[in-house]
């Protein structure tokens, strides 16, 4: 299979090539809303039944109640229908819906949060490129060795104490990014 694999390096440089990932799902299956902890720019090719996609640029992640240390959001809220009385700092974030379907690519740059539901079950390839900045480089590594392994650490010593105060700092950040009209 991996020969069949090929990068597109018309469109862009810095491929991983060693790293090409496949995501299957069955239907109504759900990936949580997240980002890449390795910051990769990310071309998501589609298999299979009808796939749907939500979007957010990394501008919203405190919007979005992005958990301390961690690369995803607080899974209290549905994304499709998100309780904004519950959860106001979701109020006017701006996101992006894409259904993908057989053959499809779809193209998230660094950072970009995403949340996928496989309509119909179905797989995916990821293939991920570096960006070509040199912080955007030091940021991916940082994350990968500081902050993917400081998160482990704490969740190891801590637990649920660990769980519950990030989850309530996850909310203030958010209520505070609400409350200054940011992201601008
Ligand atoms: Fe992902």
């Amino acid at each position: 299979m991996l020969n069949d694999i090929s990068f597109p390096k018309e469109l862009m440089s810095g491929f991983i090539e060693s790293m090409p990932s496949m995501f299957f799902g069955g239907s109504d299956s759900v990936t949580f809303l997240h980002y890449d902890i390795d910051l990769p720019h990310i071309f998501h090719t589609h298999f299979g039944g009808k796939k749907q996609v939500i979007l957010f640029e990394n501008k919203w992640k405190r919007r979005l109640y992005c958990i301390p240390n961690a690369t995803y959001a607080l899974e209290d809220y549905d994304v499709l229908h998100p309780d904004i009385k519950k959860f106001p700092a979701l109020a006017g974030v701006k996101g992006t819906e894409a259904f993908l379907e057989h053959g499809d690519t779809l193209f998230m740059p660094t950072g970009y949060w995403h949340w996928m539901k496989y309509i119909e079950g179905g797989y995916s390839l990821s293939l991920r490129a570096w960006d070509v900045s040199l912080s955007r480089k030091a940021a991916s590594i940082y994350n990968l060795a500081i902050k993917g392994g400081l998160d482990s650490v704490l969740k190891m010593a801590f637990k649920a104490n660990y769980a519950r105060y990030r989850e309530n700092l996850a909310v203030k950040r958010a209520d505070r990014e609400f409350a200054s009209g940011k992201p601008a």
